[in-house]
């Protein structure tokens, strides 16, 4: 029986993501896609994975650069997302977004969730993508809110009940009763 691709990407969309912007450095200057595909592989020592299809210029400039850094994108932050998930970016993708430079010269966004910022410490070639494996160098735990989720080919955000409101305590999204006004 031949392979049902459709469904196949159907199946996968199935499973909710959050979204990241992946940093790094194309020819000294900064540059970026949105992806979807960022996990984390282990605590000790620290390491991140990313999966990168084979073609795009993000695949090349992190194996020229040698680091990437994975800024994870809040809600409201979709535009973000959907700029740098095309291939036609504007000349100057970053002039309206608040970046600094990393250890690595990976741009990283001022205002986001977090970031993790990594050295290349190995990559593997699978079927049609790159998976480039980053040794965790630096981080920053930033503003919180709740995060741009991806699900079934669109994005998402976390909803509410509408008895309950969302927020953050101690570092953690949690939902609240309106009516009680606790959690
Ligand atoms: C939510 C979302 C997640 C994505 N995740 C990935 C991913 O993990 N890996 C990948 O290769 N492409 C992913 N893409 C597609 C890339 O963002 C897209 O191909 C982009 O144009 C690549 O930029 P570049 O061509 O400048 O390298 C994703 C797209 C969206 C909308």
């Amino acid at each position: 029986m031949a392979f049902d691709s459709m469904l196949y990407r159907k199946v996968l969309g199935q499973f909710a993501t959050g979204v990241t912007l992946v940093t790094t450095l194309r020819d000294g200057k900064p540059w970026a896609m949105t992806a979807n595909s960022f996990t984390s592989i282990s605590l000790s020592p620290p390491i991140v994975m990313v999966s990168v299809s084979h073609g795009l210029t993000t695949n090349e400039a992190i194996r020229q650069s040698g680091g990437f850094a994975v800024n994870i994108l809040r809600a409201d932050q979709m535009w973000i997302a959907k700029r740098f998930a095309s291939r036609d970016k504007p000349a100057d993708p970053f002039s309206d977004i608040e970046t600094h430079t990393g250890l690595t010269g990976a741009p990283l966004l001022r205002d986001c969730l977090g970031w993790v910022e990594c050295r290349l410490v190995d990559q593997t070639e699978q079927g049609d993508h790159t998976v480039f494996f980053g040794g965790v160098e630096d981080m920053s735990l930033q503003n919180q809110s709740d995060p741009l989720l991806y699900y079934s080919s669109g994005y998402a955000r976390i909803e509410p009940t509408p008895q309950q409101k969302v927020g953050v305590a101690e570092g953690k999204l949690i939902f609240f009763d309106w009516e009680a006004g606790n959690y």
